[in-house]
């Protein structure tokens, strides 16, 4: 499916003059619009309009709520949309993205089809125009996807936005060339995790990596199917698949931008298309979201996608494990053991810790074939995550610190944040058992750390970081829909890594 980000552009001529379907400020209620950045010279042009609105307290209080004024009079745009930024004092990186994301919503419903974005003229601390310009930029992008994949559109609904501008000054004009790449992978990886079980399956996934490898000059795509999987020996994975009539598919994405001697950096994303549980089957109000579970596949595929389009100069692989966990006569069962690609053995006690029998294999996989200097898993890997993180955090897990810490810095720049969980040794005899090296499940205590610990029995001797998304992968709100996390800040380590 072709996908289009929002075409940002800079401006070089004054916001106040400029014709454009929609002029966007960001406001401070309660601060004196001389002391608000761009603020005082809409005023001006409009004869005192924003003054007015403060003094009779029309301003938006609340972080991105949104007041829209048609043909606002003396300023060349046809509509003025004023973006709440909340309490100064409480202002900061995350609150400036909530309020964009709010713009952005704003934007989507009204029937402006350009715009231009002031909103990183607000002062914000320890914050640069070009970092204000791509948050913008992508909380625009992001309040501009709709999902339109398996329905007809609603005819009443406005229209998409096709391009915003911001004006120009230093480093602006990287961080809108940035923007669209970046924007485009989080939409893939939104759209791969809306699109239902019936068409995103195994082969769906392979395919559309194969589609964007022919599409994008320098990425490569190789796809491995079940008769060379079998022959490695990834019976872990293999048996997370027997049940399903989809077969899976193990692909690998490479985008060489850097030296030829450099190893790669390597995601692995867990690619569930559809998680019953398998014979240990979810009851159904857990089963319904499932869809999702390949949401890790979809963050890999979007990542590669948005680096590959930037022609960031690094070299990555991304590995994703596609397969469906179904009950059947075939599948894989309770009690089961099973030999890993690794050579260790696991004892199934659940089938629905499928997640990290897949990754177990991709992982092995991975370091075997990839050599990577450095790798990433990410997964929708545990429903204790999102009880301990709730939807606002992806999960870190990782022995290395400074792995850890990158790729928390990393989140907190892309304002798509992480929050670390120990992986200490203590943890690891929860997976022990009589009757094969592990088993897959440690109990109830810790469950986002045992699965973490489980992975980490595969990826002895790498630079290696689990990240469990599945809190922050999908949205439950309305409308629901997947998030594109964490493309965001993935692709935002992958730059500082490079400077970029
Ligand atoms: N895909 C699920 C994890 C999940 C659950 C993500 C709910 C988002 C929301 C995973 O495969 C799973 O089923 N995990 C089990 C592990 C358990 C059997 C040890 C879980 O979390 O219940
Ligand atoms: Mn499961
Ligand atoms: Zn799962």
């Amino acid at each position: 499916m072709k996908i289009e980000s929002i075409d940002f552009q800079s401006l070089d001529t004054s916001p106040a003059t400029t014709a454009t379907g929609c002029l966007i400020v960001g406001l401070f209620a309660s601060r004196p619009l001389d002391q608000q950045g761009g603020a005082a010279e809409i005023d001006a042009a409009s004869s005192g309009l924003l003054s007015e609105l403060a003094a009779d307290r029309e301003l938006p209080t609340g972080v991105g709520k949104t007041l829209l004024i048609h043909k606002p009079s003396g300023l060349a745009a046809a509509r003025l949309l004023i973006v709440g930024l909340g309490k100064p004092e409480r202002f900061d990186a995350a609150i400036y993205a909530r309020a964009a994301r709010g713009a952005g919503k704003a934007l989507r419903n009204c029937r402006a089809t350009d715009a231009i974005c002031l909103l990183p003229q607000v002062e914000l601390a320890g914050q640069s125009l070009a970092w204000k310009t791509l948050q913008a930029a992508l909380a625009l992008d992001h309040g501009d996807y709709v999902y339109s994949a398996t329905r007809a559109p609603d005819p009443a609904a406005a229209p998409a936005t096709a391009a915003v501008s911001f004006p120009d000054d230093e480093g602006v004009g990287d961080a809108l060339r940035h923007a669209g790449p970046i924007a485009i992978g989080i939409r893939r990886c939104r759209l791969l995790g809306d699109l239902p079980p019936n068409i995103c399956n195994p082969e769906y996934l392979a395919e559309t990596a194969e589609r964007l490898a022919g599409e994008i000059d320098g990425l490569e795509v190789e796809v491995l199917d079940e008769k060379q999987m079998d022959k490695l020996g990834m019976r872990s994975l293999m048996a997370v698949a027997q049940g399903s009539a989809n077969r899976p598919r193990l692909v690998r994405l490479r985008w060489r931008g850097g030296p030829a001697d450099q190893a790669p950096a390597a995601l692995v994303g867990k690619g569930v298309t559809f998680d019953t549980g398998g014979i240990s089957l979810k009851p159904r109000e857990l089963m319904e979201q499932m869809k999702f579970d390949m949401c890790g596949a979809a963050t890999t595929i979007g990542t590669l996608e948005a680096v590959a389009r930037m022609r960031l100069p690094i070299n990555v692989d991304g590995v994703i494990a596609a397969v469906e966990n179904m009950p059947d006569g075939q599948a894989y069962r309770p009690g089961d053991v099973i030999r890993t690609l690794s050579g260790k053995t696991v004892e199934v006690h659940n089938t629905d810790a499928e997640g990290r029998m897949v990754l177990a294999d991709a992982l092995t996989w991975t370091a075997q074939h990839s050599k990577p200097e450095v790798m990433v898993d990410i997964a929708t890997l545990t429903g204790a995550c999102v009880v301990a993180l709730g939807h606002h955090a992806s999960a870190v897990m990782s022995h290395d610190d400074e792995l850890a810490g990158e790729l928390l810095a990393a989140g907190i720049e892309s304002t798509d944040r992480a929050w670390r969980l120990p992986l200490w040794h203590d943890y690891q005899e929860q997976l022990d058992t009589p009757f094969a090296d592990m088993k897959n499940v440690g109990g109830m205590p810790a469950g986002s750390i045992t699965a973490g610990c489980f992975l980490s029995r595969f990826t002895e001797g790498q630079r290696w970081a689990h990240l469990d998304i599945a809190g922050s992968a999908w949205r439950w709100g309305k409308p629901e829909s997947a998030t594109g996390r964490p493309v965001g800040m993935l692709v935002q380590w992958l730059m500082t890594k490079v400077g970029a």
